[in-house]
């Protein structure tokens, strides 16, 4: 499955996420490659970092900050790969469009902030335009460094918007901010990964990672 973590939005947790999916993918058995569509290279730093650390299963990621290279680069080595997760940057680029083309699902961190949930329209458009193309995009909305009260209502609030925006489907596995999610993509592993394991961090990326497999 290849599955596109994206957003035009910047800093709303795409690479923690792409970067996580991918781990936890691999642990599981699966052929994976982490595609960084971000010139900033982030998710590639983080897989670099893994790889001189000596963890394994290593993952194998490329960088295709270029749309035409990264669609050629997909279609050529996909049938390789049993998953592909695409990192594609923060704003509307030729990468993130060829992702999105080339994507069976659309994951869409956001955070539960109104800026967040504005942008979550800008994004939609480019849905409809890769729609156009291609049938069978499927796209998700997911809550990302959400509230760790379990009843916040911003949360709740922030869900209930995404139901005005008909390009998506709220996936109800959020992660909330968490200290761990961030310690552990800095050092290129999966909070599955870490040690001490933060057992409530595994507990939302598992959840995660079964609502979209
Ligand atoms: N669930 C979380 N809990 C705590 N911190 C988080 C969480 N998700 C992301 N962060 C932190 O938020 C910051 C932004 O995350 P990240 O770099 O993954 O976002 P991004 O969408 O890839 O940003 P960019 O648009 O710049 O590529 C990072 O410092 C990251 O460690
Ligand atoms: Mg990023």
């Amino acid at each position: 499955m290849i599955v596109t973590v994206g957003n035009t939005k910047g800093g709303v947790g795409k690479t923690t996420i792409a970067v996580n999916l991918a781990i936890a993918r691999a642990l599981a058995g699966r052929d994976v490659w982490l595609i960084d569509g971000d010139r900033q290279g982030t998710a590639q730093t983080a897989i670099s970092i893994r790889s001189e650390a000596g963890h394994a299963p290593g993952i194998a990621c490329a960088t295709y900050p270029d749309g035409p290279t990264l669609r050629a680069q997909v279609q050529q080595q996909a049938a390789k790969f049993d998953d592909i997760i695409i990192d594609a940057g923060g704003r509307d680029s030729t990468a993130l469009r060829a992702a999105l083309v080339l994507s069976d699902v659309l994951l869409v961190p956001f955070q539960p902030r109104s800026y967040d949930v504005w942008a979550l329209n800008d994004i939609a458009a480019l849905v409809d335009e890769a729609r156009s193309v291609r049938d069978g995009l499927r796209c998700f909305a997911v809550l990302n460094c959400a509230d760790p009260g379990e009843h916040s209502t911003d949360n709740t609030e922030a869900a209930a918007a995404v139901a005005d925006v008909p390009q998506f489907e709220y996936l109800p596995a959020p992660l909330r901010r968490r200290k761990a999610f961030a310690n552990a993509a800095g050092a290129g592993l999966s909070v599955l990964e870490l040690k001490p394991q933060d057992s409530k961090a595994s507990d939302e990326l598992k959840a995660l990672v079964s609502a979209l497999f």
